[in-house]
């Protein structure tokens, strides 16, 4: 395993490894690596290969300056975690390795960008967008791999895949969880002792609900998850979303769509944690 700073170091090596017809996975991060990441980072070296993990901090993301500056920068901890992962290469540039000049790209989504995550943080998508077609450049993978957990995200990045015409196919893993169900984010270790304890609401009013389907309108499902979360203190749902697994679109009854995901973030003080859950 390498840990390469700058874009032509990586390009370099990339080069002499597609030269010998060599396939390439990306797991593109912003570090503070857990569990999830590495079955991702996993998966690409088993299916790859070459792997390249992406550990970058992507200012253009963050709406809120204060979140982009209480994530944590972990490198050290995260190298170390990659080992006897089968990850060849870690790409830790800085931002004006990937930013040399001011990204003013505007992508455009549409209906897909202006639900849930979109109208609580604006301009967070184009963000994403700027960072993962500049990486998507660099690196030039065979596949690129995402978590299940960022599901407005991931169907942001199928949508930029073909906007710019990439050969890149995109993986996506199923969201992990801790022992009790609270999903796996770099953003847990921010969360105080009690409010750990009491982030497993979230999951088990998700799972609790996903019960309920068949004897409950879907409209009854929506309130009683979002009732249940913000009974517990310090607990403040920002959304809570049925939608079409691939429109992104609000359903409002269970025969609107055959593919539904309820999607939530909600607050834990000031952490803002998110999840979703497929109903069918
Ligand atoms: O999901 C993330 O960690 C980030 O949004 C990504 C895809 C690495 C882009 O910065």
């Amino acid at each position: 395993m390498k840990l390469l700073k700058t874009v032509s170091e990586l390009q370099a090596n990339l080069a002499q490894e597609r030269k010998k017809g060599k396939s390439i996975g990306f797991v593109p991060t912003m570090g503070a690596l857990h569990q999830g990441h590495i079955e991702l980072i996993k998966q690409s070296a088993a299916e790859n290969d070459i792997s390249v993990v992406s550990i970058f901090v992507n200012p253009t993301q963050f709406n809120d300056k204060n979140d982009l500056l209480k994530y944590p920068r972990t490198l050290d901890a995260d190298y170390k975690l990659m080992h006897a992962t089968g990850t060849t290469l870690v790409f830790a540039p800085s931002v004006e390795e990937i930013y040399p000049e001011p990204d003013t790209r505007q992508f455009g989504f549409g209906t897909l960008e202006t639900v849930m995550e979109g109208q609580f943080r604006p301009g967070h998508f184009n963000g994403v967008a700027q960072v993962v077609s500049r990486l998507f450049d660099i690196v030039k993978p065979d596949r690129a791999y995402f978590g299940e957990k960022d599901f407005q995200q991931l169907a942001i990045i199928r949508a930029l895949v073909k906007q710019l015409n990439l050969n890149i196919e995109i993986i996506a893993h199923p969201i992990v969880r801790e022992p009790d169900g609270l999903a796996l984010s770099s953003r847990n270790t921010r969360l105080t002792s009690d409010q750990r304890k009491n982030a497993v609401i979230i999951s088990q009013t998700l799972f609790e609900s996903k019960a309920k389907k068949e004897s409950l309108p879907l409209t009854e499902i929506k309130q009683e998850v979002i009732e249940k979360i913000n009974a517990v203190p310090e607990f403040q749902v920002e959304y809570f979303d049925l939608v079409d697994r691939d429109s992104l679109q609000t359903v409002k009854d269970w025969t609107d769509s055959e593919h539904i995901v309820g999607c939530i973030a909600a607050y834990a003080g000031n952490v803002r944690l998110i999840d979703n859950i497929s109903y069918y």
